[in-house]
């Protein structure tokens, strides 16, 4: 697959998330190019609506799973909104897989502890699922999810789902509870203090607010977890999504081809820099 060329892609299905948030299912046309297309969990496409734009999405389907691949898109502009638009048998123009991807070769064998905050962070989403669906590869796996408030809890379903699978752990907590609220209240790093988390066999993953990752990395290392088993997806503008414009430049790295995942001792100088 030339990774310069967008691709023509089908939607085959599309389903609702959330209010303003849907996962679109697609099929890439072309027979060749649909069987060479293959991806690692925490890469992105490069998706574009005709007349519209083209946006960076995070594409949060297994890797195995052969043929079609899902992205969930939540309206904040133009483009996502006119992805999100789009009906079934509509075609879109695909590039990619684009990006780094999370460490799980890395983690087979180890605990995972993934953490995330606000409004539903797709590049987590994958790996969840991808742990999820094969338990035996991995140790216990932790989930850790912040939201303001209840109605911002995307994916409750599949949080309750992943709740039965065995030896895994979900610690769903909000700022703001409401009366049915049976979870945790605070922010999400407060989870930490209750809950043990073996630093020598943990490799943590985290996806949301910058602001979030910092303070929840400090609390990590503060509880003996090594710099370089923290890995963080991180998110720019882009344009080019190949290293060219310099639109997701972050320190030296460039956010489309040496992330969106990094690992924290290799970027800790800019991550702990605000503005960068
Ligand atoms: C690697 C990567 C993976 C992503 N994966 C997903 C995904 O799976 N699902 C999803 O819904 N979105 C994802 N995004 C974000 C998505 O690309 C943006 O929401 C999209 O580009 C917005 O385009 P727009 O035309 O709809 O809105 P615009 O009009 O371009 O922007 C609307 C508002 O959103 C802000 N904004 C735009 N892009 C970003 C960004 N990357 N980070 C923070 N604020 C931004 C703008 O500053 C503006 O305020 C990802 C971004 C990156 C870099
Ligand atoms: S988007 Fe162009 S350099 Fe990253």
């Amino acid at each position: 697959m030339n990774l310069w060329i967008p691709h023509a892609a089908e939607v085959i299905g599309k389903r609702r998330e959330a209010l303003r948030v849907h996962t679109l299912r697609l099929r890439l046309r072309d027979e060749a190019v649909r069987r060479s297309y293959r991806f690692r969990s925490g890469q992105f496409n490069m998706l574009y609506v005709f007349g519209a734009g083209e946006v960076p999405i995070s594409i949060v389907s297994d890797p195995d799973e052969s043929g079609v691949l899902d992205h969930t898109i939540r309206i904040v502009g133009k483009v996502s909104a006119a992805l999100v638009g789009l009906k079934k048998g509509d075609t879109v123009g695909l590039r990619g897989p684009y990006g780094s991807s999370w460490p799980l070769e890395e983690a087979a064998g180890k605990d995972v502890v993934i953490v995330t905050g606000g409004l539903g962070c797709a590049p987590v989403i994958s790996v969840i699922n991808y742990v999820a669906n094969r338990r035996d590869r991995y140790g216990n796996l932790k989930i850790f999810h912040g939201v303001k408030t209840p109605k911002d809890l995307l994916y409750r379903a599949r949080f309750h789902a992943w709740q039965k699978h065995p030896d895994t752990e979900v610690y769903l907590t909000v700022d703001h509870p409401d009366r049915e609220w049976k979870y945790n209240v605070g922010v999400v790093t407060n989870l930490f203090r209750q809950v043990r988390i073996n630093p020598d066999r943990s490799i943590v993953m985290m996806c949301g607010p910058e602001t979030m990752m910092r303070h929840a990395v400090r609390d990590l290392l503060a509880q003996g977890l090594a710099e370089g088993r923290i890995y963080l997806s991180l998110e720019r503008n882009m344009k080019c999504a190949v290293g060219f414009c310099g639109h997701c430049q972050f320190g030296p790295a460039f956010i489309c081809k040496d992330g969106p995942v990094l690992r924290y001792d290799r970027i800790k100088e800019w991550f702990g820099t605000s503005e960068i």
